[in-house]
């Protein structure tokens, strides 16, 4: 793994030969993040991507070495945005962790935080995971929100991360810590961490893999400031540590610089 140049006083930039050794670096990062976050609080607080590339990530998580590693019962599993789909559908994010990992590890039932986001009114399930949330930090919204020890996100091609689109509404919340957030090129809401509670964390990890990212990554890290066209720049932790970690492949727009 090469370390890139820092990306300003908060991201570092991590560039890993491919997905494979994208996986490895970033087990190896959620263990000893939450290996950290026991040893100073007693629990590890993380929300997980959706999508396709943290897949092999938890993979590596429900088998050895880094299984055995991790603190089951002191973790708080939640999710950092869901489609409007049950969780049995192909399509959920909780269902493809549950398949991958949650059916895998020994995490109290209690300690799995799932968005209801198959619910009628999604108002309603944004405001149910904000006082899920809430309660499992005990903070009181409209207060600054808690910060979770880690956030997974990835970078989608059109820079947009968790559920925050280009040009979409939930981009501009600046209070609630969940919001329903309607996406009109894909036909489709969603539920979706918002700007305020991401930015608390005490780490933000973006997974970003493929070449296929290689321009939204090179916009995103060098393009002008376009937050509405790039949400994922306004991901910049108020405190915390933000790394990107990337392979090769989706560092191949990046200026020398930088890469
Ligand atoms: C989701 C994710 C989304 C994802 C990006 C990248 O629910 O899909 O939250 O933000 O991280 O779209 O997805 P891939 O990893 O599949 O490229």
């Amino acid at each position: 793994m090469k370390s890139g140049q820092t990306l300003g006083h908060v991201s570092d930039l991590l560039v890993v030969a491919d997905q494979a050794a994208l996986a490895q670096e970033a087990a190896k990062l959620v263990v000893a993040t939450a290996e950290e976050a026991v040893a100073r609080c007693g629990r590890f607080t993380v929300a997980l991507a959706g999508g396709s590339t943290p897949k092999r990530l938890y993979s590596l998580l429900a088998a050895k070495p880094y299984c055995a590693r991790l603190p089951w019962q002191e973790t708080h599993i939640f999710w950092g945005d869901e489609r409007v789909v049950p969780p049995e559908h192909p399509d959920s994010n909780f269902g493809m962790v549950r398949a991958i990992l949650l059916s895998r590890v020994p995490i109290p039932a209690n300690q799995v935080h799932r968005m209801q986001a198959e619910r009628a009114d999604l108002d309603a399930a944004a405001g149910e995971y904000e006082a899920e949330i809430a309660r499992t930090f005990a903070a009181q919204p409209p207060d600054e929100p808690p910060a979770f020890d880690l956030i997974l996100l990835g970078l989608g091609t059109d820079g947009h991360t968790a559920s925050l689109f280009p040009h979409t509404p939930a981009l501009r919340e600046t209070k609630r810590w969940v919001a329903p957030n309607d996406i009109p090129e894909l036909k489709a809401s969603r539920l979706t961490l918002t700007i305020p509670i991401l930015n608390r964390a005490a780490m933000i990890l973006f997974l970003v893999s493929g070449i296929e990212k290689a321009a939204a990554l090179q916009a995103v890290l060098e393009g002008p400031f376009d937050p509405e066209q790039l949400p994922a720049q306004l991901i910049r932790p108020v405190t915390g540590r933000l790394v990107w970690l990337v392979d090769q492949a989706a560092t191949s727009l990046l200026s020398e610089r930088i890469g």
